[in-house]
């Protein structure tokens, strides 16, 4: 039974917590976030995924600090789950980490490429895991065209498209660029972690965006670079949509002898189309959130630090997003150096 402090009772956290509650080899014993009325249960966050940020949980014997650095004070917690604001990432995971915690933390692993590094390094320096809940590594249907890309079953991949566009969540640090750091580091870099998960780190990006609801970059397109023979590879992504829209998350892979199709809004979320037939695939259920802490929870107790996504792969994502900001700017191709 691991002892888990979930800081920050936003979507998130909500989440997390949702997943804990379902488990038998986790107690959640502490809570932390600064506001009031979250702290007490009163005001509960709402999800932007059907099924997510439920807050079912029960939580009336959990420990409940106004501060995140209270709850990593507090000797008990095993496990502190990070769900703040992703400016916070990685201060409040290193300090977890220098009190001897693991630590789970949220996606963007943190707001530049060189707290990133310094989360990395922390990692290294202490005994304890680190990981980056990069969640499409552990989504059903990505998971699966992670192993037809490795496997080839259908050939190679000839061209990747990927689509994660919603309407702005118009709320808390959501509003404020230089703290979200836009789409572009916020939603995007879901694909762009996932990218270098299916095909390795792109040598280079050439991208396309604008600001609409930010300071910061609320729409983008891709392309990653992956020399002559590599894939044709492009993502797209933003919360530039108009309100209303909704959130969409989508895939159009074309391999050599098939098609795949995945769309999170269809009834058959996954799609192959091969020899002129479609064939839904069946999937496992659930979301990527539970499938990444039941991941993260085994190797804890196998004693294997995790190597689905590592602290270093974290912050790659970080520094291809920043490359991705540099080629708007530039209005060219920005290679990359890892
Ligand atoms: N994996 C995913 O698909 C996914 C989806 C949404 C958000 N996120 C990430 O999760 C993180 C949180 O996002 P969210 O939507 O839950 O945000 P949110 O704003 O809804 O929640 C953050 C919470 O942290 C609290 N907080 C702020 N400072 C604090 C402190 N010092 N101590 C304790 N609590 C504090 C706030 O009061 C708030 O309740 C962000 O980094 C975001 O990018 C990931």
């Amino acid at each position: 039974m691991i002892r888990v402090g979930v800081i920050g009772l936003g979507m998130m956290g909500s989440t997390h917590l949702d997943v804990y509650s379902k488990r038998s080899d986790v107690t959640v014993l502490a809570i932390s976030d600064i506001d009031p009325e979250r702290l007490a249960g009163k005001d509960k966050a709402q999800g932007n995924i059907e099924g997510q940020a439920q807050g079912g949980a029960d939580l009336s014997a959990v420990r409940r600090y106004d501060e995140g650095m209270k709850l990593i004070a507090d000797p008990d917690v095993e496990l502190v789950d990070i769900c703040l604001p992703t400016p916070l990432h990685a201060d409040y995971a290193i300090a977890a980490l220098n009190a001897g915690k693991h630590v789970l933390v949220e996606k963007p692993f943190a707001r530049t490429a060189r707290d990133a590094d310094r989360l990395v390094a922390a990692a290294q320096r202490c005994r304890r895991t680190l990981m980056c809940a990069m969640c499409m590594r552990f989504w059903p249907g990505w998971t699966w065209l992670k192993e037809r890309v490795a496997d080839q079953a259908y050939g190679k991949v000839c061209a990747a498209h990927f689509r994660r566009v919603s309407s702005h969540p118009g709320k808390s640090f959501y509003n404020d660029g230089q703290q979200c750091g836009g789409a572009i580091l916020d939603l995007h870099i879901h694909d762009v972690d996932y990218v270098q998960y299916a095909f390795g780190r792109p040598k280079a990006v050439t991208s396309f965006g604008y600001r609409k609801v930010t300071s910061a970059i609320d729409h983008v397109v891709t392309r990653f670079d992956f020399g002559p023979r590599g894939p044709m590879v492009v993502a797209e992504g933003g919360w530039a949509m108009a309100p209303g829209f909704g959130f969409s998350m989508q895939y159009t892979v074309n391999f050599t002898h098939a098609t795949a199709v995945f769309d999170l809004a269809a009834s058959d979320r996954l799609t192959l189309i091969r020899n002129g037939k479609k064939e839904p695939v069946q999937l496992e259920a659930g979301m990527g959130y539970e499938h990444e802490i039941d991941y993260l929870l085994r190797c804890l107790a196998g004693g294997q630090k995790p190597s689905i996504i590592t602290p270093r792969q974290a912050a790659d994502a970080v520094r291809i997003v920043e490359a991705e900001v540099k080629s708007i700017q530039r209005g060219r191709k920005v290679s990359l150096t890892y």
